[in-house]
C-alpha cells in the first residue's frame, strides 16, 4: 500500500528538512543510491528497515561528510584507517571501526563496530556537510533485490514507500563500496569493490580476504542482488543454453556479442577490457534484463581478479546456485 506520493528532485533543502524531521530520503552516491535517515535517531533508522523489508540483523553503513565528522561516531581511529581515508576518501571505501555509545544498536545490529564511509557525490557531500548528524544508509532497494544506480531505479522499487528521492543522476562507480575492517590490527577485506585488494595493499601492505561466517558481513548473504528472473553465471554459455532451452533468453556478456543468441537479447557490459565501465553498467543492465520477461538470464563470468572479481561476486550472489 502506498503511504507517500514520492517526489524525485534535486533540492538539497527539501532532503535536509525531511531528514531533520525523522523521515527517510533516497540519496545519490558514487556507488549506488542509498536510503538515508538520521543515524542518531532509532525511530528514523527503523523506517529504513521497514521500507526495504530488511532483516534487523543486517547492519547499516553510516555516511559522514568529512574525516572530522568521524569523531562523533567512532571511539578510536587507527593509523591504518587514517591512511586509507587519506588515500581513498571521499570515495567507495567503507571502514569498520569501534563505535561510540551514541550510535544506536539498531544501526550496527548490536555489533561493537560501525561501518563508516565518506561518499564522493557532490549533492550528498553538501547535504552531509549541512546536517548536524550523520546518515545511516543501506542501498535503496528492497532487501535482496538489485541495487539502484539511478533515481528512476529507486522510484520503480520504492515509489510510494518514501517521501523524497534526491536525484543526482547515474552513479559513476556502480557497485557498492569496498568494506575493510581490522583484526588484530591486520586489515581484512569483507566486501570487494572497485577499490581492489591491490589498491589497499599499495596503501597499507598486506591484506587478507575474509572467509569466515561472522560478523554478518557485507552484502555477504549468499543470495543477494538478485533479479526475479533466474540468472545463471557461467563460463560455458552454450552448455547452459543446451541444458535449459535457447529461445527466450537474455545474455549479459562483455567485450563483444556472442554469436549464440540474437544481439537484441544481449547486453555487452563493457568493451576493450574496461572493467570500470563494467561496474558502472552492471546494475542498470540487470534491471533492464529483469524487465524483459525472459525465461532466464545468462551472465558470462568475468576475468576473476580486481574489479572483475568484485563484479563476479555480485553476479554469483544474484545467481541460481
Ligand atoms: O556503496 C555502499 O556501500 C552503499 C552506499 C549507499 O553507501 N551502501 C551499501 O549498503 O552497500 P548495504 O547496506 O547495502 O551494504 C552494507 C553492508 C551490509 O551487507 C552489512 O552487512 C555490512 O555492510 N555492514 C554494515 N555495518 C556492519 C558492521 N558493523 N559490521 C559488519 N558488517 C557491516
Ligand atoms: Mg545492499
Amino acid at each position: 500500500m502506498s503511504q507517500y506520493s514520492t517526489i524525485s528532485g534535486t533540492d538539497i533543502a527539501t532532503a535536509k528538512l525531511l531528514l531533520e524531521s525523522g523521515q527517510v530520503v533516497a540519496i545519490p552516491t558514487e556507488t549506488v543510491y542509498g536510503l538515508a535517515a538520521n543515524a542518531f535517531d532509532s525511530d528514523a533508522v527503523y523506517k529504513i528497515f521497514q521500507a526495504k523489508s530488511r532483516p534487523a540483523s543486517n547492519p547499516l553503513i553510516v555516511h559522514v561528510g568529512s574525516v572530522d565528522q568521524l569523531q562523533g561516531i567512532v571511539s578510536h581511529v587507527p593509523d591504518a584507517a587514517i591512511r586509507l581515508f587519506g588515500f581513498f576518501a571521499p570515495g567507495p571505501l567503507t571502514l569498520l571501526l569501534p563505535k561510540k555509545d551514541r550510535v544506536p544498536d539498531i544501526v550496527t545490529a548490536g555489533l561493537p563496530r560501525v561501518a563508516v564511509r565518506i561518499p564522493a557525490h557532490p549533492l550528498t557531500l553538501s547535504l552531509l556537510q549541512s546536517l548536524d548528524f550523520p546518515l545511516a544508509a543501506p542501498s535503496a532497494n528492497p532487501s535482496g533485490y538489485i541495487s539502484p544506480t539511478s533515481a528512476q531505479h529507486v522510484m520503480q522499487m520504492l515509489g510510494g514507500k518514501i517521501p523524497y528521492i534526491l536525484d543526482g543522476g547515474e552513479c559513476k562507480t556502480g557497485i557498492e563500496s569496498t568494506i575493510v575492517g581490522f583484526e588484530n590490527e591486520q586489515p581484512v577485506i569483507y566486501r570487494q569493490g572497485t577499490i581492489t585488494k591491490d589498491d589497499i595493499e599499495k596503501c597499507l601492505g598486506s591484506t587478507s580476504l575474509y572467509h569466515g561466517v561472522t560478523p554478518v558481513a557485507p552484502g555477504s548473504h549468499t543470495s543477494h542482488y538478485s533479479p526475479h528472473t533466474p540468472l545463471y553465471l557461467t563460463h560455458d554459455i552454450e552448455a547452459v543454453l543446451n541444458h535449459n532451452g535457447d529461445k527466450n533468453v537474455g545474455l549479459l556478456t562483455y567485450n563483444e556479442y556472442s554469436d549464440l543468441l540474437p544481439e537484441s537479447q544481449q547486453i555487452v557490459l563493457y568493451t576493450s577490457d574496461n572493467l570500470t565501465q563494467g561496474a558502472a553498467n552492471l546494475y542498470a543492465a540487470l534491471h533492464d534484463m529483469d524487465s524483459r520477461q525472459y525465461a532466464y538470464i545468462i551472465a558470462k563470468k568475468l576475468p576473476d581478479h580486481g574489479i572483475g572479481a568484485a563484479i563476479n561476486d555480485r553476479l554469483w550472489r544474484a545467481s541460481i546456485k
